[in-house]
């Protein structure tokens, strides 16, 4: 028997008293008080409670009483005005006096509470999702995620962008993470690889002439996870033919001024602040600075220069860098002990140790004060602009040490000092990325992608061995913190291309190999084009204020790359390996 519903179970009030209606859903709780049984009826809409009393037929009422958590049921009824009311929910002011039900099915104990605030290890939330995701704030998740996708639909089909879906099984991507690969059976001992991102395939659709393109495209990184990664994802992917850096920044501030309104109902201002990639690093120590709080880098190598310490002078000397952070009302918050677990914080991005100087009533203290007099230190504490009562922290290393260790603090010390407001939306463009940075061995790699345009007034940098100091018209999207999202104007030059790929230490056969057939496509005429993709779990995490992407994506991996619910990565059958001509000669623990 299936009932056919008249209503969601979030959506009766009191002007539907007298109504006879039909809910379907889930038994989110059970009471039975004698001849009184009260039902939280759930789905994803909310919750309305369901009372069954002596009125109702022996067996039904009978039936109600065997009602537990999770059991499917529906129910038929007529909609009362409370006398107990529930101003914690929407349906709080009514109930529905049961009339009739059916039990769809039983459910055995669930293994989680279907609650909001039930605080259950993350792998067992993940085991059972379909439970978990029977919690109003998943739904939400879920609704909202979904909203955000319809919006960006809407828009950019206005906006002249169509929609198309590129291949899954492709060569290998060059975008710096591991492919995942994929065997083939028609060519043993070749694979296929996921793809990283739609990159090149995009660019091909500007060469047909599709002239703007969008996907909401899934992309596939085997690398290490963290809160905002995952290793198969989702972009809002786009590209546009005869489009510079402003077009492509004028057409997205368009669309998230518009997700911002129709999902946030916020109005957000545009244009948003633009940030050069080297201005950016110099206050923020990041190339994703959360600009929702005021605490700065300050460069200190001219106060220390020549000091009696030798740590620092030594650091100096090699080309290092000193820089610092003033926490404003640090002095009295971050006690040694606070302090030891910051350094430990710190030491993650390379940093040696954390120094510090407090001026306080009493006096300066500092833990570098037996290597310096009190006005030296006053002079460190005047060039952070630090008041009586303030905190400053000095990291000494490389450029990059510096950058990191205190790009990290100042966020983490906002943090604690609750200078984060989640209601608040600083969109930020970071522009004018260098083209290259050097890995750990020191080989030289293409920052964004291979494919993003220099400068090109800065093009004799390809020849006069300044190639470091060579910008990209490459450009970040970021949100209070998190890149958001990423994009470049592309080379569509097949010569300039080239002569990337050389000074990316490509031989003209790699090249082949790896992008034949983009600089074939190059020949025929390709147009200017540039675009942008944004991760669409982390759009729709910061604006639903969750701190995972796992909690904005319905199946997602856990720590460890596994799918908890189906349990991948799994051995392959035998029979299916034998196939691929593949033999495991070591199997991971
Ligand atoms: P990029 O590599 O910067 O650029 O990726 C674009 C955006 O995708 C999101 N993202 C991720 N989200 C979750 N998990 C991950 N592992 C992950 N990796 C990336 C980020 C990032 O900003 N093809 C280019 C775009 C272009 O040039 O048009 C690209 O993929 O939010």
């Amino acid at each position: 028997m299936l009932y056919k519903r008249t209503h969601m179970c979030g959506e009766l009030r009191l002007s539907d008293e007298g109504s006879s209606v039909v809910l379907n859903g889930w038994v989110a709780k059970a009471r039975s008080l004698g001849s009184l049984v009260f039902v939280d009826i759930r789905d994803k809409t909310g919750i309305t409670q369901v009372t069954f009393n002596e009125d109702v037929p022996a067996d039904i009422h009978e039936m109600a009483k065997s009602l537990r958590s999770e059991y499917c049921i529906g129910v038929k009824g007529v909609v009362r005005e409370r006398s107990s009311k529930n101003a914690g929910i929407p349906t709080g002011e009514i109930e529905v006096f049961a009339t009739d039900m059916v039990i769809y099915s039983k459910s055995e104990t669930p293994p989680i509470y279907v609650r909001d605030d039930d605080n259950v290890d993350d792998n067992l939330r993940l085991k059972y999702r379909y439970l978990d995701l029977r919690k109003n704030k998943m739904q939400r998740n879920l609704t909202f995620r979904h909203k955000v996708v319809k919006c960006a639909r809407d828009y950019f089909d206005e906006m002249g962008f169509t929609e198309v879906e590129t291949p899954i099984l492709i060569k290998p991507t060059p975008e710096g993470a591991r492919d995942y690969i994929v065997p083939s059976r028609i060519h043993n001992g070749y694979f296929y690889a996921l793809p990283q991102s739609p990159q090149m395939f995009k660019q091909l659709l500007m060469v047909s002439g599709t002239d703007r393109y969008i996907q909401i495209a899934k992309c596939f990184r085997d690398e290490d996870l963290r809160a905002d990664r995952q290793p198969e994802f989702t972009q809002i992917d786009l590209e546009m033919s005869f489009a510079g850096v402003d077009d492509v920044i004028e057409v997205q501030e368009g669309f998230l001024k518009r997700v911002m309104k129709e999902v946030k109902g916020i109005d957000i201002e545009t244009p948003f602040p633009r940030m050069t990639y080297a201005e950016a690093m110099e206050r923020y120590g990041s190339d994703k600075p959360d600009t929702r709080f005021d605490i700065e880098l300050i460069k200190l190598n001219d106060v220390f220069e020549g000091c009696g310490f030798g740590v620092f002078t030594d650091n100096l000397a090699a080309g290092g860098d000193i820089r610092g952070i003033c926490v404003p009302g640090g002095a009295h918050e971050f006690s040694r002990k606070k302090i030891d677990k910051l350094t430990s914080e710190v030491k993650h991005y390379g940093a040696k140790s954390l120094f510090w100087i407090k001026e306080e009533a009493d006096g300066i203290s500092s833990s570098i004060g037996k290597f310096f007099s009190d006005e030296e230190l006053k002079a460190v504490l005047d060039k952070c602009g630090a008041k009586a009562g303030d905190a400053v922290f000095i990291v000494s290393g490389t450029s990059k040490v510096t950058y990191d260790s205190l790009g990290f603090l100042r966020r983490r010390i906002a943090g604690i000092l609750g200078m984060l407001d989640d209601n608040q939306y600083n969109f930020l463009w970071v522009v004018d990325f260098p083209m290259f940075e050097k890995d750990e061995e020191g080989t030289i790699k293409a920052m964004h992608h291979p494919f993003t345009q220099p400068k090109l007034d800065e093009l004799y940098k390809l020849d006069n061995g300044d190639i470091m100091s060579l910008n990209a018209n490459a450009y970040d999207i970021v949100l209070n913190g998190v890149e958001l999202g990423g994009g470049s104007v592309r080379i569509h030059d097949k010569e300039l291309q080239k002569k990337m790929f050389e000074v990316l230490g490509l031989t003209e056969e790699e090249c082949q190999v790896k992008f034949g057939f983009l600089i074939e496509a190059f020949k025929y005429g390709a147009p200017p084009h540039a675009g942008l993709a944004y991760g669409l779990d982390r759009l729709v995490m910061l604006l639903l204020g969750e701190k995972s992407i796992r909690e904005v994506i319905a199946f997602p991996k856990n720590q460890n790359a596994e799918c908890p619910v189906c349990e991948a990565p799994a051995p392959a059958g035998e029979g299916q390996l034998e196939e691929l001509g593949i033999e495991v000669v070591q199997q991971a623990d």
